[in-house]
């Protein structure tokens, strides 16, 4: 019997990027989006247009230049919503409007202030506008899983009457068990009368750890589609992860009797991607991609492996695409081999962007001897991130010590302008660089997370800083990666300040300007 289709509807550039700290600047969604469609993702969720004029712009570009996937944008149930969401997609080959709005007691009364029908009728209007724009409609109540069923079945059916294609059931709390969520889904494919006339989907938050179990039920149940993210990232504790559903349902196909379209050797490169533009880092024991998913430890194990690997392991690490080895290059290693690797690590590359990588890859493999796909991931993202930036690092030199303040001379650049400043002030030298950069770029933040970790293996691995800083209620994030960990604090520091340059709409002035 051939196994149903399921649609894998990824929302990592929408749901995805609303974790705190976690937003992508351009070049990074672009970058995303293309890993998505290399992954074979059947619906890329690009963004919320009227969210704001960086969404609106994001789901365009998106829409304009990404082939391969439906692009679809986010929009609430009113016109205004519908049209600028519209107005983003117009470019797509593929479009779809995704309208929502809340149908659960507790929303309708203390969110929205209206009744049933009320909201009956808000639905269907907004339904039947996206309608006159395209084919492709997903409708979806938000905090369907706490929406009474009788209404939940009433409003599903008016929403594809009046043309929607898609109906998708979050459980936008996270609040439902497998059990629950599979008698919503039963219950919706049983009682509403027009239900084979759209694809029924689950959206699944991880509050209670159950996103891909409630996903898993409502596709055991008849939904064909499932909503996700790479990494499991979204609101608070986050979306269901595409990488963890898509290897139950392949892995356990004998019993779903369903598979998707992905290709699983790009699983852990697109997982990496986005860990790297989000800075929001695997966990070692996730499940699928964290380092130590196909890691045994025990000797009963290992043993085990060596006489018959399938003894310990349900799935071969190569199939969701770690590499036997990642020792990868060296100082003699030439463009093509480094052109090869990236796109290996799903990056693309233009031939200019190419030609810097090469360069700073060069100068990398004087200082150490062995480059690991981890240390090519980082010479990459650093392109990617520095075509955007508005400033960038020159020079410093520090002088720090026991008892003694530290003091720090830092040059920036900002467009073609030199700007160098001398602090000494501070409780260590990545403090004193810190406020050097601060006074610098006149941009004043509170530090709220700080952690360094090394890339690879080895005394000479590059050490990676994460920061995020705070500045007018908005946590934006910063990476840095260097030989030297200082360099990298003041890089992953200036990332972050860019971030925030972009944010405000114009980059930020300098300070004061020193020859
Ligand atoms: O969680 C949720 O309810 C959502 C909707 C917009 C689909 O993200
Ligand atoms: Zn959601």
């Amino acid at each position: 019997m051939a196994k149903k289709h399921i649609t894998i509807f990824d929302t990592t550039l929408r749901d995805g990027e609303q974790s705190p700290g976690a937003s992508m600047n351009m070049a990074e969604k672009m970058e995303v989006a293309q890993a998505l469609v290399d992954l074979g993702v059947d619906v890329i969720e690009a963004g919320f247009p009227i969210a704001s004029p960086g969404d609106f712009e994001a789901v365009r570009e998106i829409a304009k230049n990404i082939k391969g996937s439906v692009i679809c944008g986010l929009a609430r149930c009113n016109n205004e919503d519908i049209d600028r969401a519209w107005e983003a997609l117009q470019y797509s080959e593929t479009p779809r409007i995704h309208v929502f709005l809340a149908t659960s007691a507790i929303h309708r009364e203390f969110k929205l202030k209206m009744d049933k029908q009320e909201i009956i009728d808000r639905a269907v209007s907004g339904v039947r506008r996206a309608a006159g724009y395209c084919k492709d409609i997903e409708f979806s109540p938000e905090d369907a899983s706490r929406t009474e069923l009788d209404f939940l079945c009433e409003v599903i059916e008016a929403a594809i009457e009046a043309g929607a294609t898609t109906v998708n059931i979050p459980d936008t709390v996270g609040y439902a068990t497998p059990a629950h969520m599979g008698k919503v889904i039963r219950t919706l494919c049983q009682r509403v009368p027009n239900i084979d006339k759209a694809v029924v989907s689950m959206h699944c938050h991880d509050d209670l750890g159950l996103a891909v179990a409630n996903s898993l039920a409502g596709v055991e149940n008849g939904a064909g589609q499932i909503e996700c993210t790479i990494n499991g990232i979204g609101e608070r504790a986050g979306n269901c992860s595409l990488e963890e559903v898509v290897m139950a349902l392949r892995t356990r196909g004998d019993y779903y009797q369903a598979d998707t379209r992905i290709k699983s050797q790009r699983l852990v490169p697109t997982s990496r991607l986005v860990a790297n533009v989000t800075g929001l880092q695997v966990p070692r024991n996730k499940a699928i991609v964290g380092r130590n998913a196909f890691a045994h430890e025990a000797g009963i194990h290992q043993d085990g492996m060596l006489k018959e690997r399938t003894t310990y392991e349900i799935m071969r690490p190569e199939d969701v695409g770690f590499a036997k080895t990642d020792l990868v290059l060296g100082k003699h290693s030439g463009r093509a081999a480094l052109a090869d690797r990236a796109k290996a690590l799903g990056y693309h590359l233009t031939p200019a962007q190419l030609q810097t990588v090469f360069d700073e890859f060069k100068i990398l493999a004087d200082k150490k001897k062995e480059i690991y796909d981890g240390d090519i991931a980082a010479l990459v993202d650093q392109q990617i991130h520095d075509q955007s930036d508005s400033w960038s690092m020159v020079a410093y030199q520090v002088t720090a010590g026991t008892g003694t303040t530290p003091s720090v001379t830092l040059t920036l650049r900002h467009g073609n302008q030199d700007i160098t400043e001398t602090v000494s002030s501070g409780d260590g030298p990545v403090d004193a660089m810190f406020l050097a950069i601060e006074r610098i770029t006149g941009v004043t933040t509170a530090c709220k997370d700080f952690r360094v970790q090394a890339v690879t293996v080895g005394k000479d691995a590059q050490a990676e800083v994460n920061v995020e800083l705070e500045h007018h209620g908005r946590l934006n994030r910063g990476r840095g990666v260097s030989t030297d960990s200082l360099e990298a604090s003041a890089k992953a520091f200036l990332n972050a300040i860019n971030r925030i340059t972009v944010h405000q709409g114009a980059a930020t002035q300098p300070a004061q300007a020193t020859p």
